[in-house]
């Protein structure tokens, strides 16, 4: 049956979404399956969907619209089966500030963190509950669009406003000194743990895409019993928010050698720099099975 890949579509993370659907869909091809590509837009995805023909999606869309449910929702409207998590998964991971509420109402280990609603600018009592620096996020974006790293009381209010222009909502969080490290998650289990290194202030948009001297290091260099320890909180981390398939759970690890879940991203990159393909290679798993696999565990 055919498979239609969704990219592109309107986030700020359409280009990554373009490279990554573009990968997929070549692999997909390579290995005879009948696969055309979408870019998917909002109004017109259903009508794009009914003319290609396709019976079963491959989600390759990042960011609003492609991974936070609204798309999962359009497709089990027109019963299509599709890759990655649900409805409900989607649009909680894509929410930075409830997916920490979750995971702390679970126990589970986030850096303290501050909802910072339009009218907020108390910045004296902030940077004493969450200290400095901190991170000022939007709570919905991707690929680190949006945040900034904030040293001084200073820079808050710019960061704040750069944040307001991805989203309404922003947080401040606790920045967590220490070493950058992702779990990718495939069919339950938790992929090598990748450490990146940067020399910007953390692994940013530029540091993401656009520079090719940030560092990814497999192994992580954790030592055995951290890494476990970082896959076996990233597959509970996963399981809180109702995650299914696959995915990527981002963690800081502190000087303690304790492990601080990030976020969640349910469609990954899968860009020539990113992580999960570079995750499952190290675990023998070449890139056109990690998309077949993929593909597989939505077949109905
Ligand atoms: N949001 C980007 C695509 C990632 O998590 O890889
Ligand atoms: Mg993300």
């Amino acid at each position: 049956s055919r498979v239609a890949v969704l990219f592109g579509g309107p986030s700020g993370e359409r280009e990554v979404s373009l490279e990554s659907g573009r990968n997929v869909l070549q692999a997909l091809q390579a290995q005879g399956i009948d696969a055309v590509g979408i870019d998917a837009m909002p109004g017109t995805l259903p009508e794009q969907l009914k003319a290609s023909g396709a019976e079963i999606v491959f989600n390759m869309l990042h960011g609003r619209f492609g991974e936070d449910g609204v798309v999962q929702g359009c497709l089990e409207a027109l019963d299509l089966p599709y890759t990655g998590s649900g409805v409900l998964a989607s649009s909680l991971a894509m929410d930075k500030l409830r997916t920490k509420w979750l995971w702390k109402g679970a126990g589970l280990p986030t850096p303290e963190f501050r909802m910072l609603d339009a009218d907020y600018s108390d910045w004296n009592t902030l940077v004493a509950e969450i200290g400095l620096p901190m991170m000022i996020k939007p709570i919905r974006e991707g690929s680190s669009l949006g945040i900034s790293k904030v040293k001084s009381l200073e820079e808050l209010p710019a960061a704040i406003d750069e944040a307001r222009r991805f989203d309404q909502v922003v947080i401040a969080e606790r920045f967590i000194q220490g070493r950058e490290v992702t779990a990718g998650i495939l069919e339950g289990q938790a992929l090598p743990v990748i450490r990146l290194e940067t020399s910007r202030e953390f692994y940013d948009y530029t540091a993401k895409y656009l520079v090719d001297d940030t560092r990814y290091l497999i192994p992580s260099g954790l030592g055995e019993v951290l890494e476990s320890q970082v896959q076996e909180l990233a597959i509970k981390a996963f399981a809180v928010v109702g995650c299914q398939t696959w995915g990527r759970v981002d963690f800081m690890v502190d000087g303690d050698g304790q492990p601080w879940l990030i976020e969640i991203n349910t469609v990954p990159g899968m860009t020539s720099h990113s992580l999960v393909p570079m995750a499952a290679k190290a675990a023998g798993i070449e890139f056109g099975e990690l998309v077949r696999c993929i593909l597989d565990a939505a077949r109905p």
